[in-house]
C-alpha cells in the first residue's frame, strides 16, 4: 500500500517486494489509493511484468492523503479486509502521516511493516528516505536553469522549494546549485541579513542572484506572517504551504526595499515527479527487499531504515516520535557557503 504524497521510488519498492515474495514463497497483493483501499477492500494485482518495468515515478497503486483513523469502525473494517484477502502483513509505504497510522494499527495488533518515503527527508530513525535525492536533483537542475535568466536580465530570482517544515531539500539543492541565499524554516535569516548578502554581491558587480526558500520559511519579526492565514486543512491537519507564496513575498519585498528587478518561481510538484535517481532506485529496492524479509520473520511494528550504508529495522514508534529537522551543523555549512 502506497500512501501520502507520491514519491519517486514507490514503484521500485513494489517491484523489489514482488521479487522477494517470489524468493520466499509469499504472495503480494496491492491495495489501491493508500488506506482507502484497506478500508474499502479495493485490491489490485501486481502485474508480473513489474519485474522488467522501467523505474517510473508515481505509484502504480495510486495514493491518497486519506486518514482511516477518521472513519468509525476503521479497525474492524481493516481487519475484515485482511481476513477476506488472507493477508498476513501490511507493507505501508509512506511518510510520517502514513507511518503514524501504521503505528496506531500496530498498537491494535494489526501486523504491519513501514517503508519510509518522502521527498521531505523529515523522518527520524533513517538517514535518508527515498525520493529525497530525486527531489534535490530536480531542484538543483531548476536552480541551474534559472541562472541563465537571472544573469542575462540582471535579476534576483527567488525559488520556492517543498519540504514542509524541514529545510532539507532547500539546504541540499541550495548548496548543490550554489544559490546565494538559503532560507529554511529551522534557522530563518532576517530581512536585513538577506539584503546584506545581496548588496554584497551587487557591490562585487554581480548584479544577479538566486535565493532558495523553503515553503514554510517565515520572515522573522514579520507581523504580517502568512502562517496565520486561515486555510482548509487536509485529513492529517496540514495546510497547503505552497499557497502562502513566500517566494513571491520575498521577491516583492526586495523590489520594494532595494529596487532590484526580481522574479519568483515555485517548483511545486515538479519535485515529486519523474523517474527516481539511481540513489533512490537502489535505496527503494533495498527497502522493498528488506521489508518482505521482516514480514517473513514476523517482525511487525518495524520500519526499514538506512543507517550509514546498512539497511536495518527500527521501531515504528521511534520513527514517528518527532520530525527530523535540519541540524545546526548542516546549517553551519550552509552559512559557510554563503560566507556569513
Ligand atoms: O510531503 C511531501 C510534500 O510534497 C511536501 O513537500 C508538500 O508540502 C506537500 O507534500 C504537498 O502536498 P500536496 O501534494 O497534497 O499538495
Amino acid at each position: 500500500m502506497t500512501s501520502g504524497g507520491d514519491t519517486p521510488g514507490m514503484n521500485s519498492v513494489i517491484r523489489a517486494a514482488f521479487i522477494q515474495c517470489q524468493n520466499l514463497n509469499h504472495e503480494l497483493i496491492g491495495f489501491k489509493h493508500g488506506w482507502k483501499g484497506l478500508i474499502n477492500n479495493i485490491t489490485q494485482e501486481i502485474p508480473i511484468d513489474i519485474i522488467d518495468q522501467k523505474d517510473q515515478g508515481g505509484t502504480l497503486l495510486g495514493s491518497a492523503r486519506f486518514n482511516p483513523l477518521n472513519i468509525t469502525d476503521h479497525m474492524s473494517k481493516i481487519k475484515n479486509t485482511l481476513e477476506n484477502n488472507n493477508i498476513d502483513c501490511i507493507i505501508a509505504i509512506g511518510g510520517d502521516d502514513t507511518l503514524g497510522v501504521a503505528n496506531a494499527l500496530h498498537q491494535n495488533n494489526i501486523p504491519i511493516i513501514g517503508v519510509p518515503k518522502t521527498i521531505d527527508n523529515d523522518l527520524e530513525s533513517t538517514d535518508y528516505t527515498f525520493g529525497f535525492n530525486t527531489a534535490v536533483t530536480t531542484a538543483t537542475n531548476a536552480i541551474d536553469q534559472l541562472k541563465s535568466t537571472a544573469k542575462s536580465h540582471e535579476r534576483i530570482i527567488v525559488v520556492q522549494i517543498m519540504g514542509r517544515y524541514s529545510g532539507w531539500i532547500t539546504l541540499h539543492s541550495g548548496i548543490a546549485g550554489n544559490a546565494h541565499v538559503i532560507l529554511i524554516p529551522e534557522y530563518p535569516l532576517k530581512l536585513n541579513e538577506i539584503y546584506h548578502l545581496i548588496q554584497r554581491r551587487y557591490n562585487d558587480k554581480n548584479k544577479w542572484a538566486i535565493i532558495v526558500v523553503s515553503e514554510a520559511y517565515e520572515i522573522p519579526d514579520d507581523e504580517k506572517s502568512n502562517h496565520n492565514i486561515t486555510q482548509e486543512k487536509d485529513e492529517y491537519g496540514h495546510i497547503q504551504l505552497e499557497k502562502l507564496e513566500i517566494a513571491k513575498k520575498i521577491a516583492t519585498k526586495i523590489k520594494q526595499d532595494l529596487g532590484f528587478d526580481t522574479r519568483s518561481v515555485t517548483l511545486g510538484h515538479t519535485q515529486r515527479g519523474g523517474s527516481p535517481s539511481s540513489f533512490d532506485r537502489v535505496l527503494s529496492t533495498q527497502f522493498g527487499l528488506f521489508a518482505i524479509k521482516l514480514a517473513h520473520e514476523s517482525k511487525f511494528g518495524t520500519m526499514t531504515s538506512l543507517k550509514g550504508s546498512k539497511i536495518i529495522s527500527v521501531k515504528l514508534k521511534d520513527a514517528i516520535s518527532k520530525l527530523k529537522k535540519v541540524d545546526l551543523e548542516s546549517w553551519a555549512q550552509a552559512k559557510e557557503i554563503m560566507m556569513i
